[in-house]
């Protein structure tokens, strides 16, 4: 047998400990991206082989907290992927502004830029004291950052560009206060979300929502599981709701595609229909 067969067994005894050590479930990721994350860390451990590292995993949960960190990927930035930005303000906010409450859930928001982005938009439309915001994630750290909301300052001329690109006509300097290193968020801003840990692979549905965002993180899972995820999304958003997926992952090959309305393309932001297709049809 090949060394990349016998790698490809191992991947899986590995991540079938895991999930009956740990309860966590990656099983359904990208193999691919996982392989890769392996990989790395069994360099960092100075550790030869999977198998090595299999018996180790299940008795040294330090060792595998530091996998857990090393898999879920916290790649992110404040107003990512401007273009979204102004599609959300363009195609969204001016029917969330017909509703007496909002809730929103940021689902897989890493180190928390994408939702104070989320909140600082909320808030120049006159939103964001009707809105509740749920922010959630597999990570602990990150959560504990993005609870903190303090972020180096050198990144803060990077976001001030997208800022500008998202069709605003204020200053990015407005919703933060910064010190010699550090910018931290308006606590007005904190003050409207709550971070949670909440796995979209095992966790049940918390709420019902009038806004998703879950942009940057259906690409680590493979087809079953981007199903599965979207299935909870869909029990979790009242009719009419809004589903953002962003530029890289899609409703089109799913089972959900013609329950929702597609209201920007590029950006990939939909609307559930208010009525199923099948009621849709038996009424006509
Ligand atoms: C690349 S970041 C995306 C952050 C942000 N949404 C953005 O687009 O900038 C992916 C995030 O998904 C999280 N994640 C991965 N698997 C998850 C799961 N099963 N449940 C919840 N979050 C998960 C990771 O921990 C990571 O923070």
């Amino acid at each position: 047998m090949q060394e990349k067969e016998l790698e490809d067994i191992e991947r899986t005894l590995l991540l079938e400990a895991i999930f009956l050590r740990y309860g966590y479930d990656f099983r359904n990721y990208s193999q691919a991206s996982i392989s890769r994350r392996v990989r790395l860390f069994l360099e960092k451990n100075d550790v030869e082989t999977i198998g090595e590292l299999l018996p180790r995993i299940i008795r040294e949960p330090e060792l595998f907290q530091g996998l857990l960190f090393d898999f879920s990927v916290t790649v992110t930035e404040m107003f990512r992927d401007p273009p979204f930005y102004r599609a959300l303000r363009r195609e969204v906010v001016p029917l969330l502004k017909t509703y007496p409450f909002i809730k929103v859930w940021s689902a897989g928001c890493a180190t928390g830029e994408e939702v104070y982005s989320l909140a600082i938009l909320l808030k120049e439309e006159g939103l964001l004291h009707k809105s509740t915001i749920f922010a959630t994630d597999i990570n602990d750290s990150s959560l504990a950052k993005a609870k903190r909301g303090i972020y180096p300052l050198k990144q803060v001329r990077e976001y001030i560009e997208n800022f500008q690109e998202t069709g605003s006509m204020h200053s990015f300097s407005r919703y933060y206060h910064a010190n010699e290193e550090h910018i931290v968020m308006e606590r007005e801003l904190r003050g409207r979300i709550t971070f949670a840990n909440h796995n979209l692979v095992a966790d049940q549905v918390f709420g019902e929502m009038h806004l998703i965002l879950c942009r940057n993180v259906m690409i680590y899972f493979d087809k079953k599981l981007q199903n599965m995820v979207l299935d909870l999304f869909d029990q979790s958003l009242i009719r009419g709701g809004f589903l953002c997926l962003g530029g890289r992952e899609s409703l089109r090959f799913s089972n959900l595609n013609d329950r929702y309305e597609e209201l920007d393309s590029a950006n990939r932001i939909y609307r559930k229909h208010f009525a199923h297709n099948h009621q849709l049809q038996a009424r006509r």
